[in-house]
């Protein structure tokens, strides 16, 4: 059951055509893999599918609702969760405050109201729900500069799943991490997917891609160069070619 339909999306830049005529789909109950080398149109298109860059064409489609003409906030309404790449959070607020700021606003409507009171108590609350759910409700009552960046990252994706989303869309979620942080990580993406969640992956570690993605769609040059399994997918020589010239391709081993 596909979740998002993306069709034929092109963005230019100026004279770079970022992409160009790139479909793909996101299923119900998937993570899906975008790959392909810098530059390939990776971010492009998430900031496409979360209204931060308007195509010059295309359409985005989230089960037959035209999205292409709504601004971001209405996105995340509607169900689009996407973390940040440099996770920002408020030092001077603990790890669960940081996320009952956005239970809190998720249960009100109103961010400044769940500082008060009871919606705030029932934020916190709610908020180790999510810390839980990512492995690092231990590290509830730490401030964010006593954590490693791991938990910084997971601690993003409880902000996010406090949104309620119906899809989290991730860029890169495991840059900056090491190996062990790395696959903690990507295991909480794996147990996301079995309670239903929906994730679109960019990311550039291919073991783990390999390991988690049930579905990959290779990105080249602004064009889509592949799409499959990913065991098909990562013997195609096109894609290992254009891994290749990038100089990455012992990522995968
Ligand atoms: N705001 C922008 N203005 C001009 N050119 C841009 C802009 N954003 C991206 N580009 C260009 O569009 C192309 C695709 O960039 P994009 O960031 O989507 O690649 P990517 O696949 O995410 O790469 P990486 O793996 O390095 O993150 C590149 O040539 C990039 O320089
Ligand atoms: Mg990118």
């Amino acid at each position: 059951m596909s979740l998002l339909d993306i069709r034929n999306i092109s963005v230019r830049f100026g004279g770079v055509h970022a992409l160009e005529e790139v479909s793909l789909n996101l299923n119900q109950g998937e993570i899906l893999g975008l790959i392909g080398p810098n530059g390939a149109g990776k971010t492009t298109m998430l900031r496409v599918i979360t209204g931060v860059v308007q195509p010059n064409h295309g359409e985005i489609d989230l089960e037959g609702e035209m999205l292409n003409n709504l601004p971001i906030h209405a996105r995340v309404r509607k169900g689009l969760g996407f973390a940040q790449q440099l996770v920002r959070p408020f030092r001077e607020m603990t790890l669960a405050e940081n996320v009952a700021l956005a239970a809190g606003a998720e249960q009100t409507r109103h961010p400044w109201r769940s500082m008060f009171r009871v919606e705030r108590r029932n934020a916190l609350q709610e908020s180790l729900k999510w810390l839980a759910m990512v492995g690092i409700e231990n590290a509830a009552d730490s401030y964010p500069n006593a954590v490693p960046l791991g938990y910084l990252k997971r601690m993003e994706v409880a902000r996010v799943l406090a949104l309620r989303p119906r899809m989290l869309l991730l860029d890169e979620p495991l840059a900056g991490l090491n190996q062990v942080e790395a696959t903690a990580f990507a295991d909480i993406l794996v147990e996301l997917k079995s309670q239903g969640q929906t994730i679109l992956l960019i990311e550039h570690n291919l073991a783990e891609v390999r390991r988690i993605c049930s579905r990959l769609v290779v990105l080249d040059n602004g064009c889509k160069l592949a799409e499959g399994s990913p065991e098909t997918v990562l013997k195609q020589p096109s894609v290992l070619e254009a891994y290749i010239g990038q100089g990455t391709v012992h990522a995968e081993n």
